[in-house]
């Protein structure tokens, strides 16, 4: 997908020796303080391919039939990335930006249609500064979702960040494309908790949100990861938590009722309190032989509490008192990452989580799905197939923001978000998974939302749609997928691109720009 128009629009033929050498020298132009030869990998370079690999996290990407980058870049600093935005200007090249390598598609490292790219890597970018006494915090993109619960949990144990719950993925990806996790009923996304940041433009300019105005400063709080400019850093307004939360992990069978508990729980998680946080999940094998159904909560209270909530308002559920587990919040982000009970000092490692051959897809359920339905859904996990359904209930504070607060657009009457994945671990059994997955998701049309069926940019799937890049796109055709991502907010997210462009390339003449609103082409610069 990607609305690459902006960094796409040059084309060049391939980077030969000779002008690996010429794009050292641009670097070390304009950066001349660092020992630019120690940042920049040719497909020669001894150590290439260790980098590329560093955080490629879906092995489908990993193949020889991926186009690679022709230069990688590892800035270290601001200045670095200025250069590096600055030469692949000058010698035509488009960019693809990455942070922790975990987008669905593989886009921020491989291309689809379009071969020739540099890739600039800012895993050496992630420092995070906190400050406790006023709740924020200053964070680089390159810097993991673990390592920023751990950080502001070793500052004080009753902050804390709405984010996701893996703890590899990276800020710089997760918080453009929205960030949901256990706190998104209490405080919302990561990007409704955005305050500043700093982006690179196209032309290596470092602007801040004072700088890059409130509609480009709106658009990339969720409008999607690459479209945007290159987000160095973001500033969070943290959340409070209390000292001790409370977590329950438990699974049902089929012959436990996991079908009606799947059913109800439709109907309990959404309206719940939002202190209250209620995952359900749908996987095969649950005692070996047949699918079943999984449950996982964070309750930001005690568990007495909880469980009296709970008694009334779903005791089928049957959760006990042994089932209910105190913790502190960060001792539940390594649980929720599923490091059990592990130090949370293991949030901070980076490669922990396995490498595997991925695809993921999404729907959002706005009418509940109906009893009946969900046996059919439960009868796609009974192959040999490794696939799961998470299901992440909204309602709470996410009810409340307006749809065009950031481009995400999934609040109001939405329940909940639906996440399709499938995990493999050989090419061979590739074309199986694939199948599986396309077919589990076409078989939900009715169930889910339409007009249109909605999906979660962060759960990038290039199967709903995509600029067909390297040629012209049409605002019309790009609405395929762009409505599907943000409804109604994806008209300004082009306009906020169209205004982009304009102000990027205003007084230039090197870019040739026609971008057609509703058919109409509105500027040829
Ligand atoms: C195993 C797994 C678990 C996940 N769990 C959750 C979850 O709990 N909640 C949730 O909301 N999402 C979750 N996601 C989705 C995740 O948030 C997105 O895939 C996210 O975009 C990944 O960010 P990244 O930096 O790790 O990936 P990358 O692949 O580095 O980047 C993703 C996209 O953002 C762009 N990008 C990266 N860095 C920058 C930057 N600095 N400036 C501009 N653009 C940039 C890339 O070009 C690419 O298009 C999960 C994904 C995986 C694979
Ligand atoms: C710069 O780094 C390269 C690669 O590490 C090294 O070979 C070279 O000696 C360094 N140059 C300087 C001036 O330090
Ligand atoms: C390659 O990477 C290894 C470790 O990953 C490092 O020791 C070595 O210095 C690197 N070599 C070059 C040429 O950068
Ligand atoms: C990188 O990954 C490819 C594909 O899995 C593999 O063939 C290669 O050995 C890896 N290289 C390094 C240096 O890890
Ligand atoms: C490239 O490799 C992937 C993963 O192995 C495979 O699914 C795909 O079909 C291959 N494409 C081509 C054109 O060979
Ligand atoms: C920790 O944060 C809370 C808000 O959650 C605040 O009330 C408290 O004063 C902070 N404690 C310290 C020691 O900074
Ligand atoms: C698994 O559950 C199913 C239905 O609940 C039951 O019929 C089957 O016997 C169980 N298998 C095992 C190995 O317990
Ligand atoms: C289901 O719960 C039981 C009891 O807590 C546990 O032993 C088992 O590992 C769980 N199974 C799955 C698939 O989560
Ligand atoms: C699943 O079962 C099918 C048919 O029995 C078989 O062809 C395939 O190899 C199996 N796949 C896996 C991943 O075990
Ligand atoms: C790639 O190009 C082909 C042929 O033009 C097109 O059919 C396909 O949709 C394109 N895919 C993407 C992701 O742009
Ligand atoms: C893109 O549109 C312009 C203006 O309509 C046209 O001149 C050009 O040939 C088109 N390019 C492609 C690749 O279709």
């Amino acid at each position: 997908m990607a609305i690459l128009w902006l960094l796409l629009i040059y084309i060049s033929p391939a980077l030969s020796d000779n002008s690996y050498e010429a794009f050292l020298n641009c670097l070390s132009h304009y950066s001349p303080n660092s020992n630019v030869s120690e940042i920049l990998y040719s497909q020669c370079s001894v150590n290439y391919t260790n980098v590329l690999n560093s955080t490629i996290q879906n092995l489908r990407y990993k193949s020889q039939n991926t186009t690679k980058p022709i230069l990688i870049l590892t800035p270290t600093n601001q200045e670095q990335i200025q250069a590096s935005v600055s030469c692949c200007k000058n010698h035509g090249l488009s960019i693809r930006v990455r942070s922790g390598g975990h987008d669905y598609e593989g886009l921020s490292y491989r291309s689809v249609n379009y071969s020739q790219f540099v890739m600039l890597d800012l895993t050496n970018l992630r420092s995070i500064h906190i400050n406790s006494h006023h709740a924020t915090a200053w964070v680089q993109s390159g810097a993991t979702i673990g390592k920023l619960y751990y950080k502001i949990s070793t500052k004080n144990s009753t902050l804390a960040f709405p984010a996701g719950t893996y703890s590899t993925v990276c800020a710089g990806g997760q918080f453009s494309g929205g960030g949901i996790g256990t706190l998104t009923r209490k405080y919302g996304l990561s990007a409704d908790n955005i305050l500043d940041a700093k982006i690179i433009d196209s032309n290596g300019m470092v602007l801040d949100r004072a700088a890059m105005g409130e509609d480009l400063f709106w658009a990339i709080r969720g409008g999607g990861g690459g479209s945007f400019g290159i987000v160095l850093s973001w500033k969070l307004r943290l959340v409070q938590v209390p000292e001790i939360v409370s977590t329950f992990f438990i699974n049902r069978t089929l012959d436990q009722g996991a079908i009606g508990l799947i059913y109800k729980w439709q109907y309990v998680a959404f309206e719940m309190e939002p202190d209250m946080f209620l995952e359900a999940d749908i996987v095969p094998n649950i005692n070996g032989t047949e699918p079943g159904a999984v449950f996982n909560s964070l309750y930001l209270g005690r568990c007495t509490d909880m469980l009296t909530y709970l008694q009334v308002h779903f005791p089928e559920l049957g959760v006990g008192t042994s089932d209910c587990r105190e913790m502190s919040w960060i001792q539940s982000a390594v649980y929720f990452a599923g490091f059990g009970d592990a130090d949370p000092k293991i949030l901070l490692d980076r490669g922990l989580q396995p490498k595997i051959y991925n695809k993921g897809t999404s729907d959002y359920v706005i009418d509940p799905i109906p009893f009946a339905a969900w046996e059919g859904i439960f009868d796609w996990f009974r192959s040999n197939i490794s696939g799961s359904i998470y299901m992440i209930s909204h309602g709470g504070v996410m009810g409340e923001i307006p749809e065009s607060y950031i481009p995400y657009p999934h609040r109001g009457r939405v329940l909940y978000n639906v996440q399709y994945l499938a995990l493999w671990n050989r090419a061979s059994d590739t074309e199986a998974h694939l199948g599986w997955i396309r077919g589990l998701r076409s078989s939900m049309t009715y169930l889910v939302s339409t007009n249109p069926r909605r999906a979660y940019v962060n759960f990038r799937d290039l199967d709903l749609g995509s600029n067909d890049v390297g040629r012209n796109t049409s605002y019309e055709n790009a609405r395929v997928w762009g409505e599907k991502y943000f409804k109604d907010n994806f008209k300004r997210l082009a306009l906020s691109k169209v205004r982009l462009i304009l102000r990027i390339f205003s007084g230039t003449s090197k870019a040739y720009l026609h971008l057609s609103l509703n058919g109409k082409i509105t500027k040829t610069l």
